[in-house]
């Protein structure tokens, strides 16, 4: 089984200019199972013709495709899926419904005035709750964090770099890099993101994690996205830069960096989900996070970016099924990384294979500029949810993935 791209990836609020407050009430998520290649290309085919959004694609590994269907598409989809003999269930009844649930326990921003700072991994929190996370550690632990403002983001919001560093030897151990909410709905990104940076700092137990390794942490890269998911569209991915050529916004950052820029699985249009933007690095978020990268690039021994959903470790490249020179010790790191987790089975292999050829990703660039080990990793779940995973799965996705720090760390450790 081959995986096509299935590339029609409109935003459905398109259709309705008004972008604040859009609803999904009665659309549904449809998971579609594809057997053959007949079967792949009918269904290419009913994507684009009803202008479907597509969150997960089929892949080498998965044969299932999950779909957004609004509601004046669902009959005759249904119809037309049965009379072509292709295998679908709903997946998900009601969008809003699943939104609305999916973070129940979630405190109003600075409802706790008492409180030194407003975050905890039991529901998801406004950008103003994390970085005031991050500024509190800044301010508790002036020796071992320090709080790094890279710039602003393209609505002039703060891109904040945490500084996780013990002893004197500050800036001279090897480094890791993890950044989270490159795309703005992957809510777990920054919350497990988060979580590391709390564990590696407040937990007594983690100090062996900073022994030997500086680390690098950067939970939410697209800032104007994530804010925008809490208060207008929970499905925005992109940042939210105008564009000259549409009234259309935003650029997939994880299209916009400078590696093979432009080329497969992207998009020239600016309404498009995979849009790449009017030249690499055109995004300030995609250019100042590089740049700080590049200054750091010799100290940088691995690159991780946390991505939902899909339950992966997508090991480069991702522009094409193309290998580095070095592939077998970045997929051996890879599944060893992988061997930890208890909870949640993942997928290991090369990006462009398992999932899609994508060009003008984090995870290529940071290969491309000499980090020996890159990595995306999707997160939970594999499709029940998507990207609406209720917030009592943060903590038990949060803690199965941490274990795997300890296998890069030891491992980054030995390299000069
Ligand atoms: N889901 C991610 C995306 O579409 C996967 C990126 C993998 N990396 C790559 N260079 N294609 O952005
Ligand atoms: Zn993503």
């Amino acid at each position: 089984f081959v995986a096509i791209t299935l590339c029609s990836v409109l935003l459905i609020g398109q259709a309705t200019p008004v972008e604040d407050h859009v609803s999904y009430s009665g659309v549904q998520v449809w998971t579609i199972t594809i057997n053959s290649p007949e079967e792949l290309r009918a269904l290419s085919k009913m994507i684009s013709h009803y202008g479907l959004e597509v969150w997960k694609e089929a892949r080498s590994d998965n044969p299932k495709t999950d779909l957004l269907v609004p509601v004046q598409h669902q009959k005759e989809l249904g119809l037309k899926l049965m009379e072509a003999n292709i295998n679908y269930v709903i997946k998900i009844n009601d969008l809003q419904d699943v939104i609305n649930n999916e973070n129940l326990h979630t405190k109003a921003s600075s409802s706790n005035t008492r409180a030194a700072h407003n975050m905890d991994w039991t529901s998801y929190h406004r950008l103003g709750d994390i970085y005031g996370y991050m500024s509190y550690l800044n301010a508790t632990y002036p020796g071992l964090v320090s709080l790094i403002n890279i710039g602003a983001s393209y609505e002039k919001r703060p891109l904040y770099v945490l500084r996780i560093s013990k002893s004197s030897r500050n800036g001279t151990k090897p480094a890791i890099w993890i950044d989270g909410g490159i795309h703005a709905r992957e809510w777990i990104s920054p919350a497990v993101t988060s979580y590391i940076i709390q564990q590696l700092v407040e937990v007594q137990a983690n100090a062996k994690l900073l022994l030997n390794v500086d680390w690098y942490i950067m939970p939410v890269m697209n800032p104007d996205g994530y804010e925008f998911t809490h208060v207008s569209n929970r499905m925005w991915r992109k940042t939210r830069s105008l564009s000259s050529l549409s009234s259309c916004r935003g650029v997939d950052p994880n299209r916009n960096f400078g590696y093979k820029w432009g080329g497969l699985g992207t998009s020239t249009n600016p309404c498009s989900d995979i849009y790449k933007g009017t030249k690499a690095f055109s995004e300030p978020e995609t250019l100042l996070t590089s740049n700080f990268i590049l200054g750091k690039a010799k100290q940088i021994k691995l690159y991780l970016t946390i991505h939902s959903y899909g339950q992966s470790a997508l090991v480069p490249w991702g522009y094409d099924v193309a290998y580095p020179s070095d592939y077998d010790d970045m997929l051996a790191l890879a599944n060893s990384a992988v061997s930890t987790f208890r909870k949640y089975k993942f997928s290991v292999g090369n990006s462009a294979a398992l999932y899609y050829p994508a060009a003008g990703g984090s995870d290529d660039w940071a290969k491309s500029v000499g980090i020996k080990y890159s990595y995306t990793f999707e997160l939970a779940d594999s499709g029940t949810y998507g990207f609406l995973l209720p917030s009592s799965d943060i903590l038990p996705v949060a803690k199965d993935f941490f274990p795997a720090l300890d296998v890069f760390a030891t491992k980054i450790a030995t390299l000069k």
